[in-house]
């Protein structure tokens, strides 16, 4: 990064802020509007693409998930980012996994982290390197990984990093699913079936106003509308906590959701208001 600061002074640009997206490729217009908002956030914007191995449990997909790095490298140049970091699994961790890791702590444990045992800890573990090896001024993160951005904030703080974490809204498709790069694993019947978790969170934003187990009825009941979707879990929690709200909250709350459809393992989340 040193090289790049450089350069920037070098061609007129004092203190230039360098602003990382950190992502595990198979990039998507989600992705790219990371990279609009860190674009808009600093002067260098540096997109790092690593699949990492910490955050994967042993049964998950870590040798199928999609890699498509020189198409990701093309968009990238496309939209004028100019730094790539992808490094191998070797050169981020040259002597296997790490000993030492960063826990997520209770917040961790729960929704996303109860199926996923340990992936929390690998997601800030691979976060904490990418912030010292890129030592940005700022990260931008997607809100559609709700639990991931909050536990990113909370490292950044707890651990003093000097580094702004930023949210970016949802980017979905026309009929509402939340785009991902696991999207490409659904067949024709389940794209359409997967419609389902973004109507489920919308029927929830529409009970609000009964409260917070309306909130939880009315979007499991869509979910049961639909065979081909196995609900994992559905929370309702606060957004300055990641607790789940008592049921006389009032204020903004997000609902967490994460379903299978066929093998394939979607989540998405929304904000609402309760009065
Ligand atoms: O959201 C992701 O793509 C990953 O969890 C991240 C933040 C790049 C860490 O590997």
């Amino acid at each position: 990064m040193a090289d790049a600061r450089r350069k920037a002074i070098d061609s007129g640009t004092a203190n230039p802020r360098v602003v990382l997206v950190p992502t595990m490729g198979a990039l998507h217009d989600g992705h790219l509007a990371l990279v609009d908002r860190a674009a808009e956030l600093g002067d260098i914007v540096v997109v790092s693409i690593f699949v990492n191995p910490l955050q994967f449990g042993p049964k998950e997909d870590l040798t199928s998930y999609p890699r498509t790095l020189d198409d990701d490298v093309a968009r990238l140049a496309e939209r004028g980012v100019k730094l790539v970091f992808a490094p191998t699994a070797a050169e981020m961790y040259p002597d296997g996994q790490t000993s030492v890791t960063v826990s997520a702590g209770d917040i961790g444990t729960r929704y996303e982290g109860r199926t996923r045992p340990g992936h929390f800890d690998g997601v800030l573990t691979v976060v904490a390197k990418l912030f010292h090896i890129i030592d940005p001024d700022a990260a931008v993160f997607g809100e559609k990984d709700g639990q991931q951005l909050f536990l990113v904030k909370r490292m950044a703080s707890d651990l003093s990093f000097a580094v702004e974490v930023h949210g970016v809204e949802t980017v979905r498709a026309e009929d509402g699913l939340a785009l991902s790069s696991r999207n490409v694993y659904l067949d024709d019947v389940e794209r359409r079936s997967a419609r389902v978790l973004s109507r489920a969170l919308e029927a929830a934003a529409s009970a609000a106003d009964r409260g917070v187990d309306a909130v939880i009825a009315a979007a499991q009941s869509v979910i049961m509308g639909e065979p081909r979707v196995q609900l994992d879990y559905l929370a309702v929690v606060d957004p300055a906590t990641f607790l789940p709200v008592s049921g006389n909250h009032h204020g903004t709350a997000i609902t967490l959701i994460a379903a299978r459809v066929g093998t394939t393992r979607l989540i998405d989340n929304s904000r609402f208001f309760i009065n």
